[in-house]
């Protein structure tokens, strides 16, 4: 345990942490698309795909677990787990700071992309998405569509999306959302020691796979929905 803990002191233990934890990051956002993605279903007797998945979710481990309970044990996680990710961006970032106290004369970006360049401002944008989604979609706080209801996926998604600059906010955070995956994946192999030249273009592809197949698959649906492609 203290050599785990010591190990998470250091620069490369926090980067470790991300990484880590920025694959089960990955793999929520891919289930979590292919889940909306549901949306483009028509209803079967009434009933919509998109619906029964939201209840799904809620009544996942049933009935070993009450109603909700393995839902909250994923949400607690996935919440633990942003804040370490969250958490060990900063301090590395503050380290890598203090240990070069004067700024370089001249930048060079030779070895930086834009997603490497965006990822500080890209992790804002989605950790204030991610809260505005909460508020938005989960609780329904935050609506400007009309009247939220609970548990009607389908049609909240419909009336939240048919507001142009909320579906403008979702296809922006998903932009950012793509470029911190691509630069996400890509490093975090690197971190893991996953470094020999030789697998660099397979390391760059899956990179590209991921970045591109979620931010299409997210853009896809409220673009549609305001383009009144979704019924
Ligand atoms: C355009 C893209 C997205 C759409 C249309 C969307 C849609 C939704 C909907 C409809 C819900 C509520 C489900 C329900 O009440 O059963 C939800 C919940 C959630 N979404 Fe998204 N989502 C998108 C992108 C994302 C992204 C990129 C993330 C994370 C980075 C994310 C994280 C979450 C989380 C954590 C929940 C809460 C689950 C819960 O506590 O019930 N979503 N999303």
């Amino acid at each position: 345990m203290k050599r785990v803990v010591n190990l998470y002191r250091t620069s490369i233990g926090k980067k470790i942490i991300m990484a880590i934890s920025g694959f089960v990051f990955v793999a929520f956002v891919i289930v979590h698309m292919l889940g909306n993605l549901k949306i483009f279903y028509p209803a079967h007797e009434g009933v919509y795909k998109i619906d029964v998945y939201g209840e799904f979710l809620r009544t996942v481990g049933y009935p070993v677990f009450a109603r909700g309970q393995v839902l909250w044990i994923f949400r607690i996680t996935l919440i633990g787990l942003a804040l370490f990710h969250i958490w060990s961006a900063i301090v590395t970032w503050l380290m890598s700071r203090s240990a070069r106290p004067i700024k370089y004369k001249v930048v060079e970006p030779v070895a930086s992309t834009l997603a490497s360049r965006t990822m500080r401002i890209g992790g804002v944008v989605i950790a204030v998405f991610i809260i505005f989604h909460m508020l938005n979609l989960t609780t329904g706080d935050i609506f400007p569509g009309g009247q939220f209801e609970h548990g009607a996926v389908h049609d909240n998604m419909l009336a939240n999306f048919s507001v142009w600059w909320v579906t403008a906010f979702y296809v922006i955070a998903m932009l950012f959302l793509g470029l911190h995956l691509y630069h996400g994946v890509w490093s975090a192999f690197q971190t893991l020691g996953v470094s020999n030249p030789k697998y660099n273009s397979w390391r760059r592809g899956l990179a590209w796979f991921v970045a591109i197949l979620v931010t299409a698959g997210n853009i896809a649906i409220p673009l549609a929905i305001l383009m009144g492609k979704v019924h």
